[in-house]
């Protein structure tokens, strides 16, 4: 097997983020327990969101906050075909769920230049059914949040913010993952916080909250935290107390284990951001001063109001060269790359499958598909050597030309 010096990810445990795993291992309590609430209530205070749930990945937490929309229990709930707005620069679990809570998906090109939702396509897609809007922060860069606000207000329109690749962003000031009325994160092995696998959903109001936490278990009526509010359902002798189901439900919830390790992530958060901030702009400088690879390549159009933690480098040709080729190259160079999320989603085959209509090519997300593509980011600072190397590796595979 070829050689990657430069993968798309290293392992991002330091020693003390497995000894608190291992701590957990040790006390034999696997389960659901202390640690999880421990990070729920730092995630809360951390970020100043009021209602934070771990679950075992961010893809349950999409899908819940889609299931939370629909449930029975929720006053103003989603209809059957109620459309949703989403990004075409998408990933699957960031879809599905609006098709699993029968909901109508609406695609949304992207930004050519910042790869987030193209705010005019967004404005078009709007008809008197839009309900909701998923939005995604691309690899810890954002849309411009006011416009976004705007249309979400002028529309009444419900607002979950994918954040499962942005976690520790900020735009102007605020936490991405704050402005919705529901926001997914994940702690997916390359992601800034890690705990392997895991996931974190974030409400606004106790209602959903609620929700959330018996659909996370089985719908079971002891996950709930505060009995007056929404859940009224008749009790009697014939039940046990302990062994009552309210409510539709999963088995989403963390392991202890993940829950210490990402908490214990969670708190080197800041540092983190920085390390990814030095990374990203090492290697941004490196390659827009080298004169093949500024011939070739374009980096995303920073908004001044954005402080980033970076997931992932993206880079963007300029020219309509063959991709695999310099990817093959790449490869061969040393180099693993990968499309950006998953490239334009709105072609995927599985679509068709459940009879999706056939999607046109959205112009920009197209772009981005053909001609896309992402480099790792680590969360330790890049050396100079590393960075050197990394630069050859570019030129080596670009130095032929394409025909
Ligand atoms: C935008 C987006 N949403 C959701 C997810 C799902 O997160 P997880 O892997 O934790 O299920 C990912 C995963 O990479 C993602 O990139």
């Amino acid at each position: 097997m070829k050689k990657v010096s430069y993968p798309l990810t290293k392992n991002p445990f330091l020693k003390d983020d497995l000894k608190e795993g291992i701590k957990v291992i040790k006390s034999k309590q696997l389960t659901l327990s202390k640690k999880t609430i421990e990070i729920e209530n730092y995630f809360g205070k951390k970020f100043g969101i009021k209602y934070s749930t771990m679950l075992n990945s961010g893809s349950s937490a999409n899908l819940l906050a889609f299931q939370t929309l629909i449930n029975p229990y929720r006053k103003k709930r989603l209809k059957p075909n109620d459309e949703v707005l989403v990004p075409t620069l998408s990933w699957p679990t960031s879809f599905w769920p609006i098709v699993q809570s029968n909901l109508k998906p609406v695609f949304v090109d992207c930004d050519k230049k910042n790869l987030n939702v193209d705010i005019n396509d967004l404005k078009k897609k709007i008809t008197k059914r839009t309900k909701c809007l998923i939005l995604i922060h691309v690899l810890g860069h954002c849309a411009d949040m006011d416009e976004i606000m705007k249309i979400v207000k002028k529309n009444k329109l419900i607002l979950i913010e994918d954040t499962c690749e942005s976690i520790g962003s900020k735009y102007k000031k605020k936490y991405l993952g704050t402005f919705g009325d529901f926001s997914s994160f994940s702690f997916y092995t390359s992601h800034q916080i890690s705990s392997g696998e895991g996931g974190m959903i974030t409400c606004k109001n106790n209602e959903d909250y609620q929700i959330i936490r018996t659909l996370r278990s089985h719908g079971w009526v002891r996950e709930i935290t505060n009995k007056n509010t929404v859940f009224k359902y008749k009790r009697n002798n014939y039940l046990d107390e302990k062994f009552t189901f309210c409510n539709s439900g999963f088995n989403l919830r963390p392991t202890e284990v993940s829950s210490a390790i990402a908490l214990s992530q969670l708190k080197k958060l800041d540092k983190i951001k920085k390390n990814r901030s030095y990374n990203y702009k090492k290697i941004k400088q490196t390659l827009e001063k080298d004169k093949l690879c500024s011939k070739y390549f374009y980096f995303v159009e920073k908004n001044k109001f954005v402080s980033e933690c970076w997931l992932s480098f993206p880079i963007i040709l300029k020219k309509k060269i063959n991709k695999k080729t310099l990817l093959n190259r790449l490869y061969k160079n040393g180099v693993e790359t990968r499309p950006i999320i998953s490239g334009d989603f709105s072609q995927q085959p599985a679509l068709m499958k459940y009879n999706i209509k056939k999607q046109k090519r959205y112009k920009n997300a197209d772009y981005i598909h053909k001609y896309g593509f992402y480099i790792g980011l680590y969360a330790e600072k890049i050396s100079n050597k590393d960075l050197r190397n990394l630069k050859n590796s570019f030129i080596k595979s670009l130095i032929n030309g394409f025909k």
